[in-house]
């Protein structure tokens, strides 16, 4: 069986200036040189994605431009909405979908997120799609519930062939911003149970070829204990994303784990 490639994405969320982000770029396409062992991407705020993109493209960097929301529809009067055509225009490649702050903060339901994922992937972008639950679910004894509730309404319509540019990151509520990390036991059961419920959706080679990324509090002194997990191909990082030096550290722990059979 051929090895998932460990996959890290940085998710800048509302943060850093224009300058800031273009710095923190330039950082990353200097001090990532671990392309073929480890994919990686950014998702900067969308008034600085062209600027992101170019100064990724300047270093002919492997690092992939993604964006953190969009509007299903192709184009009209949805004021304040980005469309993924427009995306693609800058350069993005890659979408966030059914993010935690943007499911329990904005308030997007599952069947919005459905559609969401559905366009993007039909525009020929990729696709991650986040799940997790939230604590009080998690103390009900709700966990694999909820995820696997939210994995199969996201995916919903979604063909085996589309599969190949999904990645699922699991990102449990409760762990993301409060330096709260799931323990890497805790997190590789669930990431166990999300890959048994794509080999239920779909069938076992596509739940084996599926990345699944973990999301909440992941830094450099616990990224190589939870990527060392079978079923954990990398993280979703917020705050340590920030940070060039930290996210490079998080990057290397994912490509260490390269080479490892799936
Ligand atoms: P933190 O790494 O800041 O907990 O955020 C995780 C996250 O939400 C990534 O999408």
């Amino acid at each position: 069986m051929a090895a998932r490639k460990p996959y890290v994405g940085g998710n800048w969320k509302m943060n850093l200036n224009g300058r800031e982000a273009k710095e923190l770029a330039t950082a990353l396409a200097d001090g990532f040189t671990l392309g073929d062992q480890a994919e990686a991407a950014v998702f900067p705020a969308f008034p600085y994605l062209e600027k992101v993109g170019q100064a990724l493209a300047a270093k002919s960097s492997s690092i992939k431009l993604g964006a953190q929301d969009f509007y299903h529809q192709p184009n009209g009067a949805y004021t304040g909405e980005v469309s993924l055509a427009m995306l693609k225009d800058v350069g993005a490649s890659v979408v966030l979908v059914g993010h935690s702050e943007r499911r329990h903060v904005i308030g997007e339901p599952d069947t919005l997120i459905n559609d969401k994922v559905l366009a993007a992937l039909e525009t020929g972008l990729e696709v991650i799609l986040c799940i997790g639950e939230k604590i009080d679910q998690r103390e009900a004894d709700k966990t694999d519930h909820i995820n696997t509730g939210q994995l199969g309404y996201g995916l919903a319509g979604v063909s085996e062939a589309q599969m190949a540019r999904v990645t699922i990151a699991y990102e449990p509520v409760w762990a993301i911003g409060t330096g709260k990390t799931a323990t890497p036991q805790d997190a590789q059961d669930t990431h166990k149970v999300v890959r048994q419920a794509l080999s239920f959706l779909y069938n076992d080679d596509i739940a084996n070829a599926v990345r699944l990324q973990y999301g909440g509090s992941c830094k450099p002194s616990n990224a190589a204990d939870l990527f060392a997990q079978p079923d954990i191909d990398g993280g979703l990082i917020g705050g340590a994303s920030l940070k060039a030096d930290d996210f490079l550290a998080i990057l290397q722990a994912a490509a260490d784990k390269a080479g490892v059979p799936a």
